[in-house]
């Protein structure tokens, strides 16, 4: 095994070029120095490199506090499905049903079905139902729809706290069969009108792929025309990364002139 180099970071003089560095190079020791009023740039720092690489952090109690109350981890920012699960968690409890518009092999699936009251989710392949049925088979919570998620529309409940599209294709299985830009927008809009005042929706968009891109002009165009209640979160600043879109309330008063 290759012996660990240590590395001292002083906080103050990290760069995108030092992280990037440090990602390229896990097989290194960090320790980190900092003064006590630069937890907040530990955090920052620690959220972007890769969550294998050890670390000596100062200031530990603290730096955990920062944590906890962020809902974030080191390496958070190295995957934008992170920034889902903390949205999650932000928004989701006990209580709730959502929806998983797109199970595919189940990971999110899994992730509501420890928070929500109730999961329901939708995905048009065979595979796809069966490999989240199996990662989800102890939990009682969890109903599974062999449909399309345009069929969001037929649900009885619309109280709904979220619904997640996890757009594109099923991991490991036929790239050809992806979500379209169609159905995908009609299912945001069915969405829409089945969520409560709380809720949210969270679209996780692919636009490195072609399909995914038409689907980002369409989500993107539609919620800037209806003027809808929305953010979008980026871990990187290259154009083809997947991305975040979080769309909330309030559109109530809007909601008989969305187009
Ligand atoms: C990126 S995967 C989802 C990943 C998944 N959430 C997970 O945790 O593994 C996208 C999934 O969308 C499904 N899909 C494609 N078109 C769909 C549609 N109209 N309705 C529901 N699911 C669809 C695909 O079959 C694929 O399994």
């Amino acid at each position: 095994m290759e012996a660990q180099k240590i590395k001292n970071i002083i906080i103050s003089d990290v760069d995108k070029d030092l992280i990037s560095n440090i990602n390229q190079n896990k097989n290194i020791y960090l320790k980190i120095e900092a003064k006590k009023n630069e937890i907040k740039k530990i955090c920052d720092f620690l959220e972007q490199i890769n969550s294998s690489i050890k670390v000596k952090i100062p200031f530990k109690y603290m730096v955990k506090k920062e944590f906890k109350k962020r809902k974030t981890f080191q390496g958070f920012n190295q995957s934008i499905l992170n920034y889902v699960k903390r949205e999650i968690l932000l928004n989701v409890n006990k209580k709730d049903i959502v929806v998983d518009a797109t199970v595919g092999n189940g990971n999110d699936t899994l992730f509501l079905a420890n928070i929500a009251h109730q999961v329901i989710g939708f995905d048009i392949q065979e595979q796809a139902i069966n490999n989240t049925k199996e990662k989800v088979k102890k939990y009682h919570n969890v109903i599974l729809n062999l449909e399309s998620h345009e069929n969001i529309s037929k649900l009885e409940d619309d109280s709904l706290k979220l619904v997640l599209f996890n757009l594109g294709y099923l991991p490991g299985g036929n790239k050809n069969i992806t979500t379209l830009k169609n159905s995908t927008l009609k299912a945001l809009k069915e969405s829409l009108k089945k969520i409560n005042d709380k809720g949210c929706i969270l679209v996780v968009i692919y636009p490195g792929h072609n399909e995914g891109n038409k689907e980002k002009i369409a989500i993107l165009n539609y919620l800037a025309k209806n003027k809808c209640n929305y953010e979008i979160k980026r871990n990187t600043d290259n154009p083809v990364a997947p991305f975040l879109v979080i769309i909330k309330k309030p559109f109530q008063k809007e909601k008989n002139t969305l187009k």
